[in-house]
């Protein structure tokens, strides 16, 4: 048989030349890391590099072994799209609409406590990044930014409010209070936390409430000098929503989650906050219907990333049959392990409303600040749009009504 051979010329060096990227190597070591980030797990790993052991293992952990969350992420892995070709998707909407109002893309802003801590900005930049991309960001009753603080810093931005009912009703009146005088729209109602979690991770590393610090911890802080001196130089680290309260920190912890909360509890808040509210930490169908019936506008099924109770069930898996039963009545939101525009794009195709997100950009601000939890939503946007097109959606309701199952494997 005769072989083909290709035929050999002289080399080209001005077309090798060509090929050359001649930018110099910036003396910032992450900046060229950062622009070649693809996915946010990229961003992770820049964020593991950039803070300290104690602060990455507070975000990326979860309770006890940490099964819910691996269980939780294995889940969206699992998610098998019913994908379309021969459709026009020259156009791709990804706009929607949550509580009356357009967000232009799906996916919100999870409450995340300490937040500062992560970098030195904190809400009011994460804020910021909602308020310029139209998105929604719910500040957490533990945050290291009060209410009134992040409605000046960030005035056009569409905020929701994270609540837990407190040991006393009065100290919740008074946080509602602050919510409800600085402009925000919807109260988030955490369920998941009668008590707290145990994280381990957390507990080793001597971050318990108030911080333990071990001498290891502290060497380990100050291999990060930059993250030490951000910190350091840009106010008190503290609850912010619980400021002049004059209670020492292991106090105010022991009297945020009241165990006793119970459904009554959201009949009462239904009388103080006229607002819209929403029950964060649902996980079963007849939890969904019990506060569904109380007349709430939206629950977010949720397992707290996996931070709260490590055997519970996973969002994504009782997506479905929540969505059947409570659909007509309330909007449905999940989070929990999502960390891709895909992940995002399968939970909408499963039926929810919106996704919530909390690691994902918090790993964009422990890498690069507010422009790194804008670069998250740019590579989750990207991600959604494409695994739009590649179904043959080209708006929401399409993406609905193409759907998606989870596969046993
Ligand atoms: C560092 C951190 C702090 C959190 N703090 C709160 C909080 O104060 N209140 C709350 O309701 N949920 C809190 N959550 C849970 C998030 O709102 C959300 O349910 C969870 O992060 C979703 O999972 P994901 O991180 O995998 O996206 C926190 C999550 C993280 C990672």
């Amino acid at each position: 048989m005769r072989m083909i051979r290709s035929s050999r010329k002289l080399p080209s060096l001005p077309y090798f030349w060509s090929l050359i990227d001649w930018t110099l190597p910036s003396i910032n070591p992450y900046k060229g890391k950062l622009k070649r980030a693809q996915s946010i797990q990229d961003l992770a790993l820049i964020a593991k590099k950039r803070t300290p052991k104690v602060v990455f293992d507070y975000v990326e952990g979860g309770a006890v072994d940490e099964i819910a969350y691996s269980r939780t992420r294995d889940a969206f892995s699992r998610i098998e799209f019913n994908s379309r070709v021969l459709r026009d998707v020259s156009k791709i909407d990804t706009s929607e609409k949550i509580l009356g109002k357009s967000v232009d893309i799906p996916i919100c802003f999870a409450p995340t406590g300490y937040t500062r801590l992560m970098h030195h900005v904190g809400e009011p930049a994460v804020a910021n990044v909602a308020a310029s991309k139209n998105l929604i960001y719910a500040l957490s009753t533990m945050g290291t930014t009060s209410p009134a603080e992040l409605a000046a810093a960030v005035p056009n931005s569409r905020r929701w409010f994270q609540l837990y009912i407190m040991k006393n009703r009065s100290d919740s009146l008074a946080v509602i209070k602050q919510a409800r005088d600085s402009g925000f729209e919807t109260l988030v109602l955490t369920v998941d936390t009668p008590v707290a979690g145990l994280r381990y991770r957390d507990n080793r590393n001597g971050l318990t409430v108030p911080p333990k610090i071990r001498i290891n911890t502290v060497f380990a802080i100050a291999r990060k000098p930059i993250w030490w001196l951000n910190l350091f130089t840009t106010g008190k680290l503290e609850f912010a929503a619980f400021r002049g309260w004059d209670k020492p920190l292991s106090q105010l912890a022991g009297l945020i989650f009241d165990p006793a909360t119970t459904l009554k509890d959201i009949t009462w808040l239904r009388s103080v906050w006229k607002g819209p509210i929403v029950v964060k930490g649902i996980q079963s169908v007849e939890d969904a219907k019990a506060v569904a019936k109380l007349g709430v506008q939206g629950i977010i099924l949720s397992n707290h990333g996996g931070r709260q109770f490590d055997r519970g069930p996973i969002p994504l898996e009782i997506l479905p049959e929540v969505v059947k039963a409570v659909g007509n009545k309330v909007e449905i939101y999940i989070d929990g392990g999502v960390m891709s525009g895909l992940d995002a794009l399968g939970a909408i195709a499963l039926g929810a409303n919106a996704v919530f997100i909390g690691r994902a950009y918090l790993y964009g601000a422990m890498a690069n600040g507010e422009a790194g939890v804008d670069q998250v939503i740019e590579i989750m946007r990207r991600e959604f749009e494409n695994g739009m097109a590649l179904t043959g959606a080209t708006n929401i309701s399409e993406v609905r009504k193409n759907g998606a199952r989870i596969r046993s494997k």
